[in-house]
């Protein structure tokens, strides 16, 4: 199966040719679209609406996760109604195969890597910080430990290791995603993770186990030489 995967579109109201354009550099290989959260700018469902016209012309299965951007105007039930109306699937914790192929995907959140990561400790705005990042990688956990398939291809928005951060500020790591991700991918078993949010990422590095992790933020593949605004990887 070939993969195609980009992330955070970030289609605005007025951003219907750009992303037409985008679309049109899709590989011709491509048996799968994923699209890796941030798929639009301000979570509301108008933006939802012209990117989805757009997606629609593609005639390509399409898996999913939200990114933060999304959940910036209150709509998530909302956007995800009208993903699933159209078919697209989004994951968000649920387990989905396609032609033998498992697939697991969760936003993911924040709270630093390695020795950097946030712990539950002290105030309760803190732990409730720390929760949510643990919440997620718990429903990465349910999702992947249902999957059976020996290929298994994890989506996500944010980071799971700090590698394809680098680029971004140090300061901002913290915000960019978990190590707690990666953990239950080398726990679980994965063939390959893609990941979004670091714009200014690198495109690729690997769990401590091993696992290849492809940073498909469509900004950073725009910016390589040359330009891609798709990762194609067979798996
Ligand atoms: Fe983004
Ligand atoms: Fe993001």
């Amino acid at each position: 199966m070939y993969i195609a995967a980009t992330a955070d579109l970030h289609c605005g109201l007025n951003d219907r040719e750009r992303i037409r354009e985008r679309f049109n550099l899709l590989p011709p290989q491509a048996d799968i679209l994923l699209l890796g959260g941030d798929l639009t700018n301000y979570g509301r469902p108008e933006e939802m609406e012209v990117l989805i016209s757009q997606l629609l012309r593609l005639r390509l299965p399409i898996i999913s996760v939200l990114g933060n951007h999304d959940y910036e105007s209150n709509q998530v039930p909302v956007l995800l109604r009208m993903l699933r109306e159209v078919g697209i699937t989004t994951l968000d914790g649920e387990p989905y195969v396609r032609d033998g192929v498992g697939f697991a995907g969760v936003k993911g959140f924040c709270g630093g890597f390695g020795r950097g990561e946030l712990t539950a400790f002290g105030e309760p705005e803190i732990k409730s910080f720390v929760h949510t990042s643990m919440e997620e990688s718990l429903l990465l956990e349910r999702s992947l430990s249902q999957l059976r398939e020996e290929r298994r291809v994890v989506l996500l928005h944010y980071a799971p290791i700090p590698e394809t951060a680098v680029g971004e500020a140090r300061e901002l790591f913290p915000f960019l995603g978990s190590s707690r991700l990666s953990d239950v991918c080398d726990r679980f078993g994965a063939t390959v993770i893609f990941h979004g949010h670091a714009h200014h990422g690198a495109l690729e590095g690997r769990t401590r186990g091993g696992i290849p992790v492809y940073n498909v933020a469509q900004p950073l593949l725009l910016s390589q030489s040359p330009p891609a605004a798709f990762r194609l990887i067979e798996v």
